[in-house]
This record gives C-alpha cells, sequence and structure tokens, in this order.
C-alpha cells in the first residue's frame, strides 16, 4: 500500500511568498489499484509523482510504501521499488542501445553484475515479453531505440518498467506525445501490463476517454486537493461531460 501523510509542498518564490502547492495532503492507495489522476494544468499532478519517486523534497509529510517510510530515501534508491514512465518518449530507455540491450538491463535491473551480464538475455523470455505487443515491436529488436517512434519507444519504457517487479509504477501522461491510434494503443498495453502483473499504478492523464475507461478509482486535483474520489462502480456511471462540467467547476 502506498500511504501518504499530511503532505505539503512550497516551492520557494524570488518575487512573492511561496508558492504553497498541496497542504496537509492525505491518500492511501491499495495494493493492485489502477488510480487515474486527472485535474487542470498546474494543479500539482506532476510535483505528487515527482515527490514520491523523490524527484522532488515534500516541504512536510511522510510517504509510506507497504509500510516502509521512504520520505528520506533518494530518488536512485527508489527506483529499486517505483517504476516511472514520463510523457517524453525520449526518456525512460537508452537511446543508444538496441531495444534487445535495454529490455536485457531492465530484466537485470537490481542485480549486482557487470555490463557485459547484464546485457545477457533469454530470447524465449524477450520473445515471450513481446507476444502480442502491438507496433511491430518484435521486428525492432536489434534496431536502437533512438530509431524507434515515440508509441514503441513508450511500450519499451512500460514493458521495462514492469520487468523489476515495482511496489508501484507512475505513468504522468504518458500517451501524451502519441497521436490518437498510438496512444489507445500504449493505453492498452499499459493496462494489460498492470492487470497482468498487479501493479499497483498511479496514472496522470488529460485524455478524460482513457481516464473513463481504464482503472479502478478517478481522482480529480485542485490546487493540490482532492475534489473527487470515485470508486470503479461510480467511475463506471461518469460520461466525459459530466467530468468536463467538474472541471468547468473547479476555479
Ligand atoms: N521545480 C519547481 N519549481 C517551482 N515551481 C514548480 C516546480 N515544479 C512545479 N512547480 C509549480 O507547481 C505547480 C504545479 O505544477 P505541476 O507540474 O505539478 O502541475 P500539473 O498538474 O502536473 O500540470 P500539467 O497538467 O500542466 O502537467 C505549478 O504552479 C508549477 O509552476
Ligand atoms: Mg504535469
Amino acid at each position: 500500500m502506498l500511504e501518504i501523510r499530511n503532505l505539503s509542498k512550497e516551492f520557494e518564490n524570488p518575487y512573492g511568498d511561496p508558492n504553497r502547492i498541496f497542504n496537509d495532503f492525505n491518500i492511501k492507495i491499495n495494493d493492485g489499484e489502477f488510480v487515474v489522476i486527472i485535474g487542470s494544468n498546474g494543479t500539482g499532478k506532476s510535483t505528487l509523482l515527482n515527490i514520491i519517486s523523490g524527484i522532488l523534497e515534500q516541504t512536510e509529510g511522510d510517504i509510506l510504501l507497504d509500510g516502509k517510510n521512504i520520505s528520506n530515501k533518494p530518488e536512485y534508491e527508489r527506483t529499486k521499488y517505483i517504476g516511472r514512465v514520463f510523457q517524453n518518449p525520449s526518456l525512460g530507455t537508452c537511446p543508444t542501445m538496441t531495444v534487445k540491450e535495454n529490455l536485457s538491463l531492465a530484466m537485470n535491473k537490481g542485480k549486482l553484475l557487470n555490463l557485459k551480464k547484464c546485457l545477457r538475455y533469454n530470447s524465449e523470455t524477450l520473445e515471450e515479453l513481446l507476444k502480442g505487443v502491438s507496433l511491430d515491436l518484435k521486428s525492432f529488436l536489434d534496431v536502437k531505440v533512438k530509431f524507434l517512434s515515440g508509441g514503441q519507444r513508450q511500450s519499451i519504457s512500460l514493458i521495462m518498467s514492469s520487468l523489476s517487479n515495482p511496489s508501484i509504477l507512475l505513468l504522468d501522461e504518458h500517451t501524451a506525445a502519441l497521436d490518437p491510434k498510438t496512444s489507445n494503443e500504449v493505453m492498452e498495453l499499459t493496462d494489460k501490463i498492470v492487470r497482468k502483473n498487479n501493479i499497483t499504478t498511479l496514472m496522470v492523464t488529460h485524455n478524460l476517454k482513457h481516464a473513463l475507461e481504464y482503472g479502478d478509482r478517478l481522482i480529480m486535483l485542485h490546487k493540490g486537493n482532492i475534489i473527487l474520489d470515485l470508486n470503479k462502480e461510480e467511475k463506471d456511471k461518469l460520461s466525459v461531460e459530466q467530468i468536463l462540467e467538474k472541471f468547468e467547476f473547479a476555479v
């Protein structure tokens, strides 16, 4: 379980009062829960994910993962149990290495091996990994990641982030840079990976169709506060228009 207790975050502002984003923010995410987070620009979604992953330090409060307080752990240590896929397809993979090499590195993540051993892979495992994955990734195993399309890169990032059995997966608008068709394909892959591995997941999206279609809990953030927290049943009754109304209301 992921638990955030009494979180507050202030950004220094050289021209005036500090910019306070979260103030006594609390949330509990159950094991295996797939949570979708929506909310207007600048409302704190990325800040929240950045604090969980240790990229940003909270001003106050605690982050507990599986009962362990990770609030003061550095980012590099949290990568052992937190998987991330970013909005920018250039992040999350090593562009000068092939798909095979990237996947092999991810498979051996956390093991004390030299680079050569880290790049060893089992062809059957690789084939199994890419079975049923769209965008023809299987044909690109020997291609350097920098030559792949954005959708292919995001798919590789997703597969890689699930390989080390993370306790939590953080997805920050990971389909935003993709065309609508590819974005849908990557969302389908996301759902498959999350469900198959039962990964506790926080996904930020501005795609309201995806927000309704995927996940089993929907949270709307506004100025660092949760203004909507719906379970699957409640979420299934909502329409895109009704969510849009809630955006209008949140001023
Ligand atoms: N490193 C930083 N230094 C100063 N201010 C920051 C920093 N990171 C975020 N902020 C501020 O925190 C607020 C929340 O930003 P954040 O990126 O979390 O919003 P968001 O909900 O992810 O928005 P979007 O939907 O546009 O991605 C904004 O006012 C932003 O300017
Ligand atoms: Mg953001």
